[in-house]
């Protein structure tokens, strides 16, 4: 498939066969990776990840992920490089094409991840934005597809605020024949522009994509429950305000009775416990968060080789 040299922006830009591939080859590489068996498939290449947001799991997951494959990543952020001191991103676009095989970016605006791949020349890879996180999503479709094998015709229902997680979910489902349920208040939905394009890609897979107000009439025979934060990152002063009208919507042991009793539970991460989930059902058997975690490495691992070598398995 033709991944090599592109971007991975947002999961509508990829093609169903597309998104096949990298859930495929990160089943190859995470193989590999727990065989011992050599993949260095990005030997002496170099990647620049830039985060202008907080992070754990994507930094740690990248930066292993790169090194793994045998290239040297390497971390900037806000404070420790131009980026911070007003630098354009057309022309940190441009300067960091002249020295890296490719770009992570985590950042604020959607935008800004758009002119950084219109004038690099290397594939871009968004790491999350307010409106998008691609990683994060095919990270799960394959954490799906570990525990229930086979991904068209399953229901996700996504629970709470209409976010990155749950726009990126949206595209993710539709590309893979998923039906989603996207269960959040009126002011809190996602933005019908992404709503309308994943309805779009799904009438090609066969699946559907709504949003529904009412969260138990939503999450009824789930075969996952995924949740997110009320207050994403750059959101902190509407923490209060958004606890008031996300307060709800929650998965507890209540929900969980609703859905499938063989239902699993995803969370991005990081949770906050007593919010968004409880605690028992975040811990509990069902949950599958540091496996939905650990791919991360994996799938990410797929997303570079694809896009930054031909000599891919
Ligand atoms: N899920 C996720 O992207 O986590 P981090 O913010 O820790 O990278
Ligand atoms: N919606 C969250 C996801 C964190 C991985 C945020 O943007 O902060």
């Amino acid at each position: 498939m033709g991944l090599r040299n592109k971007d991975l922006i947002s999961i509508h830009d990829l093609t169903v066969g597309e998104v096949a591939t990298i859930l495929d080859v990160a089943k190859k590489l995470k193989r590999k990776q727990k065989r011992g068996e050599p993949h260095r498939y990005l030997e002496g290449k170099t990647l620049a990840m830039i985060f202008s947001k907080a992070s754990t799991r994507t930094r740690v997951s990248f930066e292993t992920g790169f090194y793994q494959l045998g290239g040297h990543p390497i971390y900037l952020n806000d404070s420790a490089s131009q980026i911070g001191r007003g630098e354009p991103v057309r022309d940190t676009a441009r300067v960091l094409s002249r020295f890296v095989d490719g770009i992570m970016i985590r950042t604020f605006s959607h935008d800004s991840v758009i002119e950084l791949a219109k004038y690099a020349t290397v594939p871009v890879i968004n790491g999350l934005t307010d409106l998008l996180h691609p990683c994060q999503a095919l990270t799960d479709m394959f954490t799906i597809m570990e525990h229930k094998e086979v991904l068209k015709g399953r229901k996700l229902v996504y629970v709470g605020d209409g976010n990155n997680m749950a726009h990126s979910l949206m595209y993710a489902c539709a590309k893979v024949g998923m039906n989603m349920v996207c269960a959040s208040p009126k002011g809190y939905q996602p933005d019908p522009e992404i709503v309308k394009n994943a309805q779009e890609d799904a009438a090609h897979t066969g699946c559907t994509i709504e949003v529904d107000e009412d969260l138990f009439r939503a999450a009824k025979g789930a075969d996952v429950l995924y949740t997110d934060v009320w207050a994403s990152m750059g959101q902190e002063a509407e923490q209060s305000i958004r606890q008031e009208a996300l307060g709800d919507y929650q998965i507890n042991k209540e929900l969980l009775s609703v859905a499938r009793p063989d239902a699993m539970v995803l969370h991005c991460l990081p949770a906050h416990r007593g919010e968004e989930i409880t605690e028992e059902v975040l811990e509990g058997p069902q949950s599958k968060v540091f496996d939905q975690a650990e791919n991360r490495l994996h799938v990410q691992k797929a997303i570079m080789a694809l896009l930054m070598t031909d000599d891919i398995i």
